[in-house]
């Protein structure tokens, strides 16, 4: 069989190692950043630890190997391809991508979605319009992905591939009205990417941030209807500080007593420093959350020289949570992480 993977353009000088390690001895390069290889039925990506890194993870169901735009009729031919192989496949959705992401060639963009406006009206699909984050992540979605080097389809669920939208991403603007950091942005993309794991959050659901000012991730909650208690050592931006569902504290969160009587219903965390300590100050939270309560926590690794150390540091930090008590949930590379990711767990 084959599998369709992506791993960010971030860590370019690492691909050929996070190949390896994952257990891919030869792989196609496809884009920026996919490659397509040849495994087995048995090849797991949780069973190697540089998965980390894999941002979306498909089995290849049908494959175009082509030039689209030197294709007569690329768009029919794919509809009715697509249409024959998986006429009785019981689809909650299509949804079709560019290869390349981020700014993807004009033509492709187009292409993708006239594709997906084709393969909609073709399937009897629930809820063709629906916002695709209202689907089922256990449901049947056909992924595809096309690009100059042709077309790749999948028929998984957005759980196993790791997205809603086909090859991961959605587009989330860091330029919001409400947006004071590019780190609204990563708590959205975030938030989105949990969806895969668990229903999203109640809008009165209450906030401890760690690691808060300026306050990017702060205007992002406060923005969902979130009640947030903000805690950092430094100020927060004047544009959210007097917003009426936020309570700040200028501390040191390590030290930092919240407010008696209250159980949080999550806990985000995005303080610089070590990971291990910032988890050791997040663990020492836990008698403020409430049972089922979630955490979201960027692992920083710019201690770490290169990617062994990426991985000790990440399964230090693994083991360090379940210690502490916190039951693992996903862990992701965000577009809006850099040399870090986002680890979730949940409260038990
Ligand atoms: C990457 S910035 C956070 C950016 C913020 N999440 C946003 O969205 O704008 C990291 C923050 O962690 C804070 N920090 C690190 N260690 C801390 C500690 N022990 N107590 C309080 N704040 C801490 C720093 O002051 C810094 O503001």
């Amino acid at each position: 069989m084959q599998r369709l993977i992506r791993i960010s353009e971030v860590f370019a000088p690492l691909h050929e190692e996070i190949l390896s390690r994952c257990g891919i001895r030869s792989a196609k390069r496809l884009g920026r950043e996919y490659w397509l290889f040849s495994c087995d039925e048995a090849w797991d990506a949780a069973q190697h630890e540089a998965s980390l890194w894999l941002r979306w993870n498909m089995r290849l169901d049908h494959a175009w190997p082509c030039v689209p735009e030197k294709t007569e009729d690329f768009i029919e031919k794919s509809a009715m391809a697509l249409m024959r192989k998986f006429a009785t496949a019981p689809l909650q959705q299509v949804m079709v991508g560019p290869l390349l992401s981020g700014s993807p060639h004009p033509l492709y963009k187009k292409m993708a979605a006239q594709l997906q406006q084709r393969l909609r009206m073709e399937f009897p699909l629930p809820c063709r319009d629906r916002d695709p984050e209202l689907q089922d992540p256990e449901g049947l979605t056909m992924f595809v992905l096309l690009g100059k080097e042709g077309l790749f389809a999948s028929v998984s669920t957005p759980r196993e591939c790791g997205g809603f939208y086909a090859g991961g991403s959605k587009h989330i603007s860091h330029r919001a009205a409400h947006s004071i950091s590019r780190a609204g942005a990563k708590v959205a993309e975030a938030l989105h990417f949990l969806r895969l794991h668990r229903p999203p959050l109640a809008e009165s659901s209450q906030w401890l941030e760690l690691g808060a000012s300026p306050g990017g991730m702060t205007a992002e909650l406060l923005e969902r209807g979130f009640e947030v208690i903000a805690v950092d050592r430094a100020p927060m931006d004047a544009r959210v500080a007097s917003h009426p569902r936020l309570q700040s504290f200028a501390e040191n969160a390590r030290t930092f007593q919240p407010p008696r009587g209250t159980l949080y219903d999550a806990l985000l965390c995005d303080m610089n420093g070590s990971a291990e300590e910032s988890l050791e100050v997040v663990i020492s939270k836990i008698s403020c959350l409430r049972s089922g309560a979630i955490v979201v926590f960027t692992m920083k690794t710019h201690r770490a020289a290169d990617l062994s150390e990426i991985l000790a540091l990440h399964q230090r930090v693994l083991r360090q949570a379940k210690i502490g008590g916190l039951v693992f949930l996903a862990q992701t590379h965000l577009t809006y992480n850099r040399n870090e990711f986002t680890l979730f767990w949940k409260v038990p």
